[in-house]
C-alpha cells in the first residue's frame, strides 16, 4: 500500500512542478503541494528499499559535500560552441553563404541567447540519469546532483507524452536578475565579494560542491538543442516543441523566418526588449531549421556551419582614467576605484568605476591617463572593461600600482592566502573602518537608528564623541547641539532613536555587532540556536560549524571576534542593549490575524528572509501562493518587485504592501 502510495505520490509531485516552474500555471496551493510532499518525505523515510535519486522531495539537496570535486565525464557529442558576429552585416553575410550552399529555400530559427552556463542532460526511460558541464567541450563535470535542485529541469518526462527511450538534450543554466540580485544583496551584507554578473554567479554555483546551497539560489534552466532523438517534423523548432510537451522548458521567444527581414527584425526588436527580461541574455542565436538542411551544411572544427551568435552590444564608452583612489571598508578591504572623465553610459553620467583588487589592475597593466573602456552590462556598479593601448601616448602618467599601506590611517596592508582582496591591518584604530563599523551598526536593517548618517558620524568621530558604537549610546542633548548643522529637533530625534534602538531584538544587534562573514540571516540563525550572546561565545568552532548555514569560515570568524573582543558581553549589557532572545521568542506563535488571505511575496527584504516571510504568513493562519490572481489578498513587495507583479497587480486591482506595512499588521 505504502510503497505504491510513494509512487501516486511522486508522480503527481512531478505534474505539479512541472505546471508550477515549467509551465507557470500552477493547479494546486503552495500549503497542497507541502502537505503532499510532506506526506511523501515521511514514507520514503519508512521506506529506504525505495530511495530514488530523482524524488521530487531530493529536489532540495543534500547537504553531503562533494569532498572530491566533481567526475569527469566524456560528453557522448562534443560540446560546440558558436561563432559570434557582431553585426547586421555579418549575419546578412552568414544568410548570404546558407543560401548558396543550400542552393534551396530555407528557414532560420531564431532565439535569445541566454547568458550562462551550458549544461547537457540525459535521459533514460524518461529518467534524468545524467547532467554534465560543457568543460572543454570533450570532457565536462558531471553536476548531476546539483542539478536535480532546478526546478524547472524535469527529474521524471511527462508520462505516455512521447519521449524516446534515450537521448540529450542541451541548454543553459543560469540565474534570474532577482535571484541574482538577492544573492549579491546578501554577500554584501556579509562582507564578501560580489558576483559580476549572472553568468559568473551561474556558473560558480553550479560548481558548489554542496547541493544544498545550489538549491537555495533560485537557477533556473532553458533548453534549446536536442540529440540523439528521433522526432517527427525533420525540423529543430519541432523538435523543441516536442521536449516542451515532456517537461522541458523552451524559451517562448523563438521565431521561425523566412526572410533575412525578418532575422533582422527580430535581432532589432530583442536589442531594448531583452532589457525588461527576467534573465540575462547577451544575443541571438540563428539556427537553420531544417535537420538534413543542417546535416547538408555540417560542421567546422568547434562550431556548426549552421548555426551563429549574433551577440548585442553591451553598452560601453571609452573615457579618461585620471585617478584611482582607494576605498577602506568597516571590514578592512581596500577597494580601488577608477576615477574617470565624466562620460554619459546608459542613462547616466559615469565618474567612477570599480577596479575590483589589486589582481585586476595588474592584469590590465593600467596607467593613468590611459582611455579606459566602461562597461554597464546589467552589472551593479560599473566597471572598466578594457584599455586602448593603441591610444597611449608619451605623455601618459604614472604606472597604477596598488598601494602597501592605508589611505587612512598609514598602516601596513596585507593579503591572506588564497583572497584576492587586500585588507588594511589595523582592526583597532583605522578610522574608516571604525567609522564603517559604526555606519553598519545604525543601518535600518541592524539597530535602525535614524537621523545620522555617514556624514553625522564623520563629523562626531572628528570631534572625538564617537569611536565605537558604544560611544552612540552617550551622546547627549548638549553634545549634539554644539553640533555643526545640528538644530535642537534633529538632535532630539537622534537621541530618541538610540534610545529606542535599546528594544531592537538580539539577533539584530548581533547583526550589528558586525561579524565578518554574518549577515542578517546568519545572526538570525545563530541567535535561534544559541538565545544568548553569553552562550554563543562560548561556543567552541565545532558547535558554531555545526549550525544551518555556518561553515568553517564563519565559524572561524566568530570565534576570532570573541577572542578579540571578550568583554563584548558586558558591554553591550552596560549600555542597554538586548543581549539574549526572551523566552517567548519562537515564530510559531503567531495567531491568526492573517486568516482566509492569500498573499504573494516578490522582491527582496530587509528585516526577514523570503523564507521567513513564508513561514510568518503561515504562522499567522495565512496562506501563500506563487502567483497574482484575483483571489490574492495582497502583495508583500519587497525593494525590487519585479514591474511585471506590480502590473498585474495594478491590473486585478491587487493591493501592494511594503515589507513596513506587513510588520505593522502581524504586530
Ligand atoms: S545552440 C551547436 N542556443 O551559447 C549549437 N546556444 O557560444 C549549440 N547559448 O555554448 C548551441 N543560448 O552555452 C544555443 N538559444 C541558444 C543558446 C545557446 C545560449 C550558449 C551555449 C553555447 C554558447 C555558444
Amino acid at each position: 500500500m505504502e510503497v505504491q502510495r510513494i509512487s501516486e505520490l511522486r508522480s503527481l509531485l512531478h505534474e505539479y512542478n512541472n505546471l508550477y516552474y515549467v509551465q507557470n500555471a500552477p493547479v494546486v496551493s503552495d500549503q497542497e503541494f507541502d502537505a503532499l510532499m510532506h506526506e511523501l518525505q515521511a514514507l520514503e523515510q519508512r521506506h529506504p528499499e525505495c530511495f530514488d535519486p530523482n524524488s521530487p522531495t531530493q529536489r532540495v539537496g543534500s547537504d553531503l559535500s562533494q569532498k572530491d570535486g566533481f567526475v569527469q565525464v566524456k560528453h557522448k557529442y562534443a560540446m560546440l560552441s558558436l561563432d559570434n558576429t557582431y553585426s547586421e552585416a555579418d549575419v546578412t553575410e552568414f544568410y548570404n553563404r546558407v543560401s548558396r550552399e543550400l542552393g534551396e529555400p530555407f528557414r532560420i530559427c531564431c532565439e535569445l541567447k541566454f547568458d550562462g552556463l551550458s549544461i547537457s542532460l540525459t535521459y533514460k526511460h524518461g529518467e534524468l540519469v545524467r547532467a554534465v558541464t560543457r568543460g572543454d567541450g570533450v570532457m565536462g563535470d558531471d553536476v548531476t546532483d546539483n542539478v536535480r535542485t532546478i526546478r524547472s529541469i524535469p527529474l521524471r518526462l511527462r508520462p505516455n507524452s512521447g519521449f524516446p527511450d534515450e537521448f540529450e538534450i542541451r541548454g543553459e543554466v543560469l540565474m534570474p536578475w532577482n535571484s541574482f540580485n538577492a544573492l549579491n544583496a546578501k554577500k554584501q551584507e556579509e562582507g564578501e565579494p560580489l558576483f559580476a554578473n549572472p553568468r559568473n554567479a551561474a556558473s560558480g554555483t553550479l560548481k558548489q560542491q554542496n547541493p544544498q546551497i545550489v538549491a537555495e539560489r533560485g537557477l533556473d534552466a532553458y533548453l534549446y538543442y536536442l540529440l540523439g532523438a528521433d522526432v517527427e517534423g525533420n525540423s529543430h523548432i519541432n523538435n523543441l516543441l516536442a521536449a516542451q510537451k515532456w517537461g522541458f522548458k523552451i524559451s517562448g521567444h523563438i521565431k521561425v523566418c523566412d526572410t533575412l527581414q525578418q532575422v533582422l527584425d527580430f535581432l532589432d526588436y530583442w536589442d531594448q526588449a531583452r532589457k525588461s527580461l527576467p534573465v540575462a541574455t547577451d544575443g541571438v542565436v540563428l539556427k537553420v531549421d531544417s535537420l538534413s538542411q543542417q546535416e547538408e551544411l555540417g560542421f567546422k572544427s568547434k562550431s556548426p556551419k549552421w548555426a551563429i551568435a549574433y551577440k548585442f552590444h553591451a553598452e560601453r564608452v571609452a573615457t579618461r582614467l585620471n585617478s584611482v583612489s582607494y576605498q577602506v571598508g568597516r571590514t578592512g578591504i581596500v577597494t580601488p576605484v577608477a576615477n574617470l572623465e565624466p562620460v554619459q553610459l546608459a542613462g547616466t553620467v559615469v565618474k567612477r568605476a570599480t577596479l575590483n583588487n589589486a589582481d585586476f589592475i595588474n592584469a590590465f597593466d593600467l596607467y593613468i591617463g590611459d582611455m579606459v573602456y566602461v562597461e554597464k552590462g546589467g552589472e551593479i556598479i560599473p566597471k572598466i572593461c578594457g584599455v586602448d593601448y593603441d591610444s597611449r601616448s608619451f605623455l601618459i602618467g604614472d604606472k597604477v600600482r596598488f598601494i602597501s599601506t592605508c589611505p587612512e590611517c598609514g598602516a601596513k596592508l596585507v593579503r591572506y592566502d588564497g583572497e584576492s582582496a587586500t585588507y588594511c591591518s589595523n582592526t583597532e584604530n583605522c578610522p574608516s573602518q571604525l567609522k564603517g563599523r559604526i555606519e553598519h551598526f545604525i543601518q535600518r536593517k541592524a539597530m535602525d537608528i535614524e537621523g545620522i548618517g555617514s556624514e553625522t558620524i564623520d563629523l562626531l568621530f572628528s570631534k572625538g564623541l564617537v569611536r565605537t558604537y558604544f560611544d552612540l549610546y552617550k551622546l547627549n542633548m548638549q553634545d549634539l547641539c554644539y553640533l555643526e548643522g545640528f538644530a535642537d529637533k534633529s538632535a532630539r530625534m537622534l537621541v530618541h532613536s538610540i534610545e529606542e534602538s535599546r528594544k531592537v531584538p538580539f539577533e539584530r544587534v548581533l547583526f550589528a555587532m558586525g561579524i565578518r562573514f554574518v549577515g542578517q540571516t546568519t545572526a538570525k540563525t545563530l541567535a535561534r540556536k544559541f538565545r544568548s550572546i553569553h552562550n554563543l561565545s562560548c561556543a567552541g568552532f565545532e558547535e558554531l560549524k555545526a549550525t544551518q548555514d555556518v561553515g568553517e569560515r564563519i565559524a572561524q570568524s566568530i570565534v576570532d571576534f570573541f577572542k578579540a573582543n571578550p568583554d563584548i558581553e558586558n558591554r553591550l549589557k552596560s549600555v542597554g542593549l538586548q543581549t539574549e532572545l526572551p523566552e517567548s521568542d519562537n515564530m510559531e506563535a503567531g495567531g491568526d490575524k492573517l486568516k482566509d488571505m492569500t498573499i504573494v511575496i516578490s522582491g527582496v527584504f530587509s528585516h526577514h528572509s523570503r523564507d521567513e516571510y513564508k513561514a510568518i504568513i503561515e504562522s499567522h493562519g495565512g496562506k501563500n501562493s506563487g502567483s497574482i490572481s484575483s483571489k490574492t489578498t495582497f502583495v508583500l513587495a519587497g525593494e525590487n518587485m519585479g514591474p511585471a507583479k506590480r502590473e498585474k497587480a495594478a491590473q486585478l486591482g491587487v493591493p501592494v504592501r511594503s515589507e513596513d506595512e506587513f510588520l505593522e499588521m502581524i504586530k
